[in-house]
């Protein structure tokens, strides 16, 4: 197909010899299945921010960060240079999580390039070599649905473990590739511990994929995934290999408040030595 002008850019450069075919118009991006030598990808091409969905949404852009106060006050009152800058982070918050997770062996499309507004990516194939399907447009059996809802899991977690939770999970961000679930779309992924709304999005994350796939597998509608994994993540005792058990009992027992305000001077303590070594420390 004649390429679209967005493409164009990185035609130029050599990063793509030709445009196969649309895939996809979501909310957010176009999608394209492009050649670029040997290899068939795809490109990911933002829309203009005001094109755009919800979720550039205060609770997701929370403590993104920025390079400087002048970017971070320009964001702040909305200015034409500031709403660039948080339409550059927006973008380039899919490509670092994409980089993240793939190095912690999520499985997500390997990324190739971010150039100009267009990520350059792995096309996520099924058997046949055509581009897949999303889980929403796929049917289980009990078994399948059981198996795949038990790897998504595991993804899950080993996102966690990176310190990523991707923030909008559901059937429609995970493709069916031929060897299993592929993770996409993750511009709105947040920082784990950095973020005030992580744990929500998490718990919402994993019961999207309770509900879509319980309606396969009923049993799955009275697991309790999603709380047993924070309450393991808090406690740092998170790991990818973590059993899970789906079980999850609120911890209700009273408080032991000697316990807690010994902790708290405890690191009361330790941050008053940490300030004395500073201090003494001849500055360079
Ligand atoms: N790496 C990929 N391989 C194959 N297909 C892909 C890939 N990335 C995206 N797609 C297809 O393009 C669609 C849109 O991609 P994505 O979800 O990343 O963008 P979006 O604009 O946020 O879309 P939506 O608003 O529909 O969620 C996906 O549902 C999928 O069908
Ligand atoms: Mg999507």
């Amino acid at each position: 197909m004649k390429a679209p002008q967005r493409l164009q850019p990185l035609i130029d450069e050599g990063l793509v010899d030709a445009v196969v075919r649309q895939l996809m118009s979501g909310k957010e991006a176009m999608v394209y299945v492009v050649r670029c030598g040997d290899e068939t990808r795809c490109a990911k091409v933002y829309k203009e921010a005001d094109k755009r969905g919800f979720r550039q949404a205060v609770d997701y852009t929370e403590n993104r960060r920025v390079k400087n106060s002048r970017e971070a006050r320009a964001m702040a009152k909305g200015t034409r240079f500031g709403r660039k800058v948080t339409e550059a982070i927006w973008q380039s918050a899919e490509v670092d999580a994409l980089y993240r997770l793939a190095a912690a062996g999520v499985r997500v499309p390997a990324p190739h390039d971010f150039f100009e507004g267009v990520l350059l990516m792995d096309l996520v194939t099924d058997a046949d070599g055509d581009a897949a399907p999303r889980l929403s447009d796929v049917d289980f059996s009990p078994q399948e649905a059981l198996r795949h809802h038990a790897g998504l899991l595991r993804e899950v977690v080993r996102m966690l473990c990176a310190g990523i939770v991707h923030g909008d999970l559901s059937e429609f961000n995970v493709l069916l590739a031929e060897d299993g679930p592929v993770v996409i779309d993750l511009p709105q992924a947040v920082d784990a511990a950095g973020n005030n709304h992580a744990q929500r999005m998490l718990l919402r994350d994993v019961g999207n994929l309770r509900d879509f796939f319980g309606r396969f597998a009923p049993a799955l509608l009275r697991t309790r995934y999603g709380e047993e994994i924070w309450h393991l993540y808090e406690r740092g005792m998170l790991r990818p290999e973590t059993e899970l058990t789906g079980r999850f009992e609120p911890d209700t027992r009273p408080v032991d408040l000697r316990e807690v305000l010994r902790e708290v001077n405890d690191a009361r303590m330790e941050e008053a030595t940490a300030r004395r070594l500073r201090v003494r420390t001849p500055r360079q």
